[in-house]
Order: C-alpha cells, then structure tokens, then sequence
C-alpha cells in the first residue's frame, strides 16, 4: 500500500475539525445568507455575490451540513442554518425560475448540495420544485448525436461540442429527478452521458482528459483537450479527484461492475501522483520540489469518493480505500484547513482554481486560495467519517 505510515484522522479529531467548520459557517451568516460566497477567497477572505455563478450551491450545502451537525449534538443554531438554507433555496428557485446564469451543465453542482439537500432533510418543497426545474434545464443539453450533455457555451458551434470530466458529479441530480417524478427520461440521459464520458475521458494509463471533443456530425470522439490543466496530456489534478468521485456516483446508479474497476485505476493514478503530504499540486504534472501551489480540494474529493465507493466494495478493499480517504482528510486538516477566524473566512486554504500555464486556456483565479468547493467537500468528508451519512447527490 502507498502511504503506508502516513496518520489517519479518527475520532474526535474530526468531532474537533466537524464542530469548527460548522461554527465558522454559522458566524458567516451574517455576510451570507442573501448572499453567497464567491467562488473563491482573496487573501483568505470570501467576499459576497449574488447567486449568479456555478459555485453558489456549496456554500449553501456547507449550510446544511452545519444544520445537520448542530441539529445532531441539539444546539439551538441548528434553526438558525435553517432559516438561511430556506432562505437560499428561495435564491436558487428565483435563479432557475428567470433563467439566470443556467445556460451550462453545473444543475447538479448548483442545485444538489443546496435544494435536493434541502428537500431530503426538512421537505422543501421549494427545493423540490427548484431541482427538477434545474433537471430539466441540464437535460436540455444533452446531445443525441454523440449521447452527452455538453458543458458550456451555445449548443450548435463545433467549438463547444465538448463534455468535461467534472460532468459526473451533475448526474445524480438526473437520477433524484427521475426517482421523485417517476420519469425515467432524466436517467436514460444521465447513463448515457456516463457511458461515453467514462469510455472518453479516461487515458491508456488511467490518466484522464479535462474535457473531451465529439465530431458534430457523426457523434464520434475526436480529441480531448484541456482547459484547467497544465498542458494537454497531463492529469489537472482536480480533473482526475471529479474522476474518482465520478465513477463511485457512476456504480452507486447504475451498479455496473465497469465502473468500480475505473475508479481503482484511476485513483491509483492519482495516489501515484501525490506528493509526500499526499495533497496534490494542482496538477498531477507536478511533485515535491516543484514551485507550484497545490489544490488542497482535490484532496477533499478524491476522499469523498472513496469514502462512498468504499459502501459497494468487498470488506479487504474498503478498508485499503477507506484508510487513504482518512489519510487525505488528516494531511488536509494538519496542514491545509483554517484553524483560527482571523486567519480566514473559509475552511481550507491552499486550492487553485485556475492557474495560469502555457497551455491553460481557462482564466487565472483563485490560486493559493479558499475555494467554495474545496471547503464544501472538506466538510462533506468530515461528516462521512462522523457518521452514516445520507448523499445531497
Ligand atoms: N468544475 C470546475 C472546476 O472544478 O474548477
């Protein structure tokens, strides 16, 4: 096993991380409750936004994971979070409902974490509406010829007849979609979407492509191409962390045996690729000695989606896949996570959005800093190591 000596976080040391991040979520609400966070921290400081980016649903997920902590041990802030997570899901059904900034593939990322949360732990039926209205807006991107939901930009330009890797992540909002309306249509589109995205995006060496192109004409792969990473051929290390999540969500909804052996081989790429602290640089290019900054919630991912493929696995697996999940989670929390209010209004320092590379074609923010996500899923693996967790996704 890699990393064999490297401690595990147990016990109450995530008791210890869980309680702080909830108490740092409540003492933002006052900035953020009609606001959200921006996607990512300046000098460690989140500034408020309105809820018009594809970033928005993580904070509001961060408020219910402290919603369901404080409701856990009885503390009375639990309806205080309450209250907000209301508050921003009446944001999220405005935002679906006058078709503001939905015009790409981000519904699961947007609407999962903050109005299917909602929905599953107090009923909203504001929620509810909210999310199959974003579920019906993700399909409508979905491309017959080629069977997959394109990413981003207008949906007839040969330039945009792409998916992205990270896409896996906004499917269980298709499976939610069709188990509550009884309407199969959402999940034929969401398995479809696996099915070539798996076959696509994941190299010969389990490596994987950021985003991968289809011939408009005849459907048929043509390349793949990155826009996050370093350079075209290397492993954005966030790229492979949405792989490995991706796939665990891709059997827990379609049980294909196929994809269990695709989340091995491509978390053995990641892990292979880690430096000593086992938290990535912000591509898999890069190791120990390199100067370049790292993506603390790469991390954070790749735990969360060991920790759920772990539930389908033989026991001698869970426990190899388990035991790296709480390795990651404890290199995070030593070294990476906020300890002090002062120093930061997020929970984990140290994650790179986008950097700037020779060969990046994406913009340049968000290096060195908190990111939204980062701090959601830092969260959301300190809840599954506290308890039986049931998924926003
Ligand atoms: N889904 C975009 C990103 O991971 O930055």
């Amino acid at each position: 096993m890699l990393f064999e000596s490297m401690p595990v976080i147990a016990g109450e040391e995530v008791e210890h991380a869980l309680r702080f991040c909830a108490e740092q979520v409540i003492g933002n609400l006052p900035d953020f409750t009609y606001k959200f966070q921006n996607a990512y921290s300046e000098n460690g400081f989140y500034q408020p936004i309105e809820n018009g980016d594809w970033t928005t649903g993580f904070w509001t997920g961060e408020i219910w994971l402290a919603y369901e902590y404080m409701k856990e041990a009885g503390e009375a802030a639990a309806d205080q979070l309450k209250e907000a997570g209301e508050i921003q899901i009446d944001s999220f059904l405005h935002r679906i409902d006058n078709k503001i900034e939905v015009d790409h593939h981000d519904m699961g990322f947007l609407y999962s974490p903050s109005c299917v949360a909602g929905y599953k732990l107090i009923g909203s039926m504001k929620g509810k509406e909210a999310a199959i209205k974003a579920a019906d807006q993700l399909i409508t991107r979905f491309h017959p010829v080629g069977e997959f939901i394109q990413a981003w930009g207008p949906m007839d330009a040969p330039e945009n007849y792409r998916l992205i890797i990270d896409c896996l992540l906004n499917l269980p909002l298709l499976y939610w979609a069709s188990e509550e309306t009884g309407d199969g249509k959402y999940r034929e589109i969401a398995e479809k979407h696996i099915h070539t995205a798996v076959k696509n995006v994941i190299r010969e060496d389990y490596s994987t492509w950021h985003t991968f192109f289809f011939n408009m004409e005849t459907g048929e792969p043509d390349h793949g191409a990155t826009c996050q990473g370093y350079r075209d051929g290397s492993a954005w290390a966030r790229g492979q962390a949405w792989g490995i999540y991706g796939c665990a969500l891709a059997y827990k909804y379609t049980g294909r045996a196929e994809y269990i052996d695709n989340f091995k081989h491509v978390t053995q790429y990641f892990l292979e690729h880690l430096p000593k602290d086992m938290v990535p640089f912000w591509d898999l290019e890069f190791t120990d000695g390199d100067d370049q900054p790292r993506d603390s919630s790469s991390a954070s991912i790749a735990a969360c989606g060991m920790l759920e493929m772990i539930k389908y696995m033989e026991p001698e697996d869970a426990a190899v896949y388990k035991k790296y999940a709480m390795q990651l989670i404890k290199s995070v929390y030593d070294n990476y996570a906020v300890k002090d209010r002062k120093e930061s209004n997020g929970l984990v320092l140290h994650s790179t959005y986008s950097n700037h590379s020779p060969y990046n074609t994406c913009n340049h923010y968000g290096v060195d800093e908190c990111n939204s996500w980062g701090d959601y899923f830092y969260m959301e693996a300190l809840t599954r190591l506290h308890k039986d967790w049931v998924l926003y996704w």
